[in-house]
C-alpha cells in the first residue's frame, strides 16, 4: 500500500470529508448538512437489503464488514440491523471522524489499516461484506483482485459479499488530468487546501471488466459463487455490484 494514497485521503478528510465521499456539486466547501449526509447511508443500505431480498439472498444479523468505510456513512446504518459492524479505512482522518460521528451508537468498531489485505481479520468471519465507491480508487487492477480475494476469504459460509467496481470509465475519468496535475503541484509545495478549493484532487479512477472480477471470484475459493450482478449506467463510470456468497458446508 502506498503511504501517499493514506496521505491524500487523510487531506481530504481534513479538508471536507463528505464532499470527499459524496462529490455532489451542490454540496462542496463544507456544504453538506450532517443528517443528508448520514440519510444517503441508510437509503444506500435500505436498498442494499431490499435488493437482496428481492433476490432471496441470505443476509443474517451478526457480523457486518464496511471496507473504506470513510466517516461511517453506510456503516452506521449497517448498525441498525447488525449486531457487530466494523468500519475500516486506509485514513487515519477518516477513522477518527467515523469514531466522532458514531459516538455513543452500539454495535460500531473503527479500525484504521494501511496493509493491502485484511491479515487482521480471521478466515469465514463475517455475515455481511459490503464495499462501495472504494475500488475503484485503489489506484491498481492488481490490489482490487487482491482485495477482492480477502473479502472472499473473510466471508463466513453462508454470507453476502457486495462490492461495486466500475467496469468500464469515460476518456475524461481514464486521462485523470486532474490527478497528474495535483501531483506536479503539490511537488511544487501548492497546498492540499489550495488545491481542493480549485477543484483539483488527488484520487485516481480506475475499472475492471467483469470477466476479470469473475475470474477473481472463480480463483478465489471453489466455495465462492457469485450469485448476481446489478448494472448502473451512469455515463462517466457504469458501474457494476457483484452479490456473492461463500456456500454453506454440506453436513
Ligand atoms: C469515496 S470514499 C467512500 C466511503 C464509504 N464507502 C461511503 O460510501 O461512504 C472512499 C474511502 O475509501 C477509503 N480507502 C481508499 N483506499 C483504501 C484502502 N486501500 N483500504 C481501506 N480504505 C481505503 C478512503 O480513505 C475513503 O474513506
Amino acid at each position: 500500500m502506498t503511504d501517499r494514497l493514506a496521505r491524500d485521503w487523510d487531506d481530504l478528510a481534513r479538508i471536507d470529508p463528505m464532499f470527499t465521499i459524496l462529490s455532489d456539486v451542490s454540496k462542496d466547501a463544507g456544504r453538506w448538512d450532517v443528517e443528508d449526509f448520514f440519510e444517503t447511508g441508510r437509503h444506500d443500505f435500505v436498498a442494499t437489503l431490499a435488493r437482496a431480498e428481492e433476490w432471496s439472498l441470505p443476509v443474517s444479523n451478526e457480523l457486518a464488514l464496511d471496507f473504506g468505510c470513510g466517516i461511517g456513512r453506510v456503516t452506521q446504518a449497517m448498525a441498525t440491523r447488525f449486531e457487530h459492524c466494523v468500519g475500516v479505512d486506509v485514513s487515519a482522518a477518516m477513522i477518527s471522524q467515523a469514531r466522532e460521528f458514531g459516538e455513543g451508537m452500539a454495535r460500531l468498531e473503527f479500525v484504521h489499516n494501511v496493509d493491502s489485505d485484511l491479515r487482521l481479520f480471521g478466515d469465514g468471519q463475517f455475515d455481511l461484506v459490503y464495499c462501495s465507491v472504494v475500488l475503484q480508487h485503489l489506484g491498481r487492477r492488481s490490489l482490487v483482485e487482491s482485495f477482492i480475494g480477502e473479502f472472499c476469504r473473510v466471508l463466513r459460509p453462508g454470507g453476502l459479499l457486495v462490492f461495486q467496481v466500475p467496469h468500464a470509465l469515460a476518456l475524461r475519468s481514464r486521462l485523470q488530468l486532474r490527478r497528474r496535475l495535483h501531483h506536479v503541484l503539490r511537488s511544487l509545495r501548492v497546498g492540499s487546501e489550495t488545491l481542493a478549493a480549485a477543484g483539483i484532487y488527488p484520487i485516481g479512477m480506475l475499472s475492471v471488466p467483469p470477466r476479470r472480477v469473475e475470474r477473481c471470484l472463480r480463483d478465489s475459493d471453489e466455495e465462492i459463487v457469485q450469485l448476481c450482478v446489478d448494472v448502473t449506467r451512469t455515463p462517466r463510470y457504469p458501474s457494476a455490484t457483484y452479490w456473492v456468497t461463500r456456500r454453506s458446508a454440506v453436513s
